[in-house]
């Protein structure tokens, strides 16, 4: 198994807003990353997205324009969860459905060389559960990046039931290489962070469902009376209304506690397709 500075080539599944900063991320620390999505549209507006966020650090002299280059031309667009067969670390960013992400660990488990570590950017499932589906418990992880992943300084990182103390200190360096600061879960649904942090998306949707006040008094409250750099609701767009009712959803069956419940405004805007900033609409209409 590499270690974090052996880690040379990092695949990374699901392009959407997070995998496309976590590839942004890994290149700019001198990774080869092969990115993946099965949607070809993702890893088009993926280039783009990271294209601009090199862009911007590049205009505050944060980055060269070689880095920037070189940075750009380390990430390859594939097809196929074959073209990660050589990747020491997998970074798993697709939709937040266990289902899903375990079909896709039993395929990672038998495409991917026996030393790669297999790491799920979960926002709230269970790493054990998702191990449990390969035959490489041992080397599967949570490494839990915050959005936007470029900007964001922290991962949370969570052991699964198996994972061995070198992965863990392997992917802990590795996010330390990243530039970012750690912090470790156990693990329980939605670990730290969203664990506190949907509670509060949630509940300014009741305050919104119930007519405590319009959406954007609730927001500017918590904005200027918390000091939080964005409201509740506004926050709940940028992440995605669909990751926040699925998170809502496994901490209310898996914490069994009816305080975790989703309000119904928030399923019903899930149902409609307002999924929020990257949809154009969700509580707010983005023009
Ligand atoms: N790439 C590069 N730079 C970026 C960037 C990106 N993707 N996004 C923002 N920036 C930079 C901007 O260039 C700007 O830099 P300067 O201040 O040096 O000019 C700075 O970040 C601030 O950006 P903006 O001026 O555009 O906008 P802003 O001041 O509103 O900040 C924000 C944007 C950083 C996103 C800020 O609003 C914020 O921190 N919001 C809260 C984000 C948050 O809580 N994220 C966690 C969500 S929970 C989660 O991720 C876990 C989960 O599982 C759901
Ligand atoms: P997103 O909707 O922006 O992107 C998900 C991408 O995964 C899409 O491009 C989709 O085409 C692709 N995808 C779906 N199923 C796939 C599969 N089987 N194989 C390959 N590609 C597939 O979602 P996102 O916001 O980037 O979230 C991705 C993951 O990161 C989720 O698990 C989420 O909970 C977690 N997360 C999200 C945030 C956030 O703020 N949005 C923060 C931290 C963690």
């Amino acid at each position: 198994m590499a270690t974090a500075s052996e880690i040379a080539a990092v695949g990374v599944i699901g392009a959407g807003q997070m995998g496309s900063g976590i590839a942004q991320l890994a290149a700019a620390a001198g990774c080869a990353v092969l990115l993946l999505d099965a949607d070809p549209t993702a890893l088009s507006r993926a280039v783009a997205s990271i294209s601009a966020s090199l862009l911007r650090l590049a205009a505050k002299g944060q980055l060269s324009q070689a880095a920037y280059e070189d940075s750009i031309k380390r990430i390859r667009c594939v097809s196929t969860v074959q073209d990660l067969r050589d990747a020491d670390l997998v970074i798993e960013a697709i939709v937040e459905n266990e289902d899903v992400k375990k079909k896709l660990f039993v395929e990672l488990d038998k495409i991917t060389k026996s030393s790669a570590i297999l790491a799920s950017n979960t926002s709230s499932i269970s790493i054990t559960r998702l191990a449990s589906s390969t035959k490489r418990p041992s080397q599967v992880i949570g490494m839990h990046f915050f959005n936007p992943p470029p900007i964001m300084k922290l991962i949370e990182i969570i052991r699964g039931a198996d994972t061995t103390d070198e992965v863990f200190a392997a992917v802990k360096s590795f996010s330390e290489r990243l530039g970012k600061s750690v912090i470790c879960s156990q693990d329980y649904p939605g670990f730290i962070v969203n664990r506190i942090l949907m509670p509060m998306i949630n509940e300014a949707f009741w305050a919104l469902y119930t007519g405590v006040a319009t959406k954007e008094h609730i927001d500017t409250g918590m904005k200027l009376g918390t000091n939080h750099p964005m409201g509740p609701l506004q926050l709940a767009d940028f992440i995605g209304l669909d990751v926040c009712l699925s998170v809502l959803r496994v901490l209310h069956s898996g914490l069994g506690d009816n305080k975790y419940s989703p309000c119904p405004l928030l399923v019903q805007y899930v149902d409609a397709g307002r999924l929020g900033k990257k949809r154009g609409l969700g509580v707010y209409s983005y023009g």
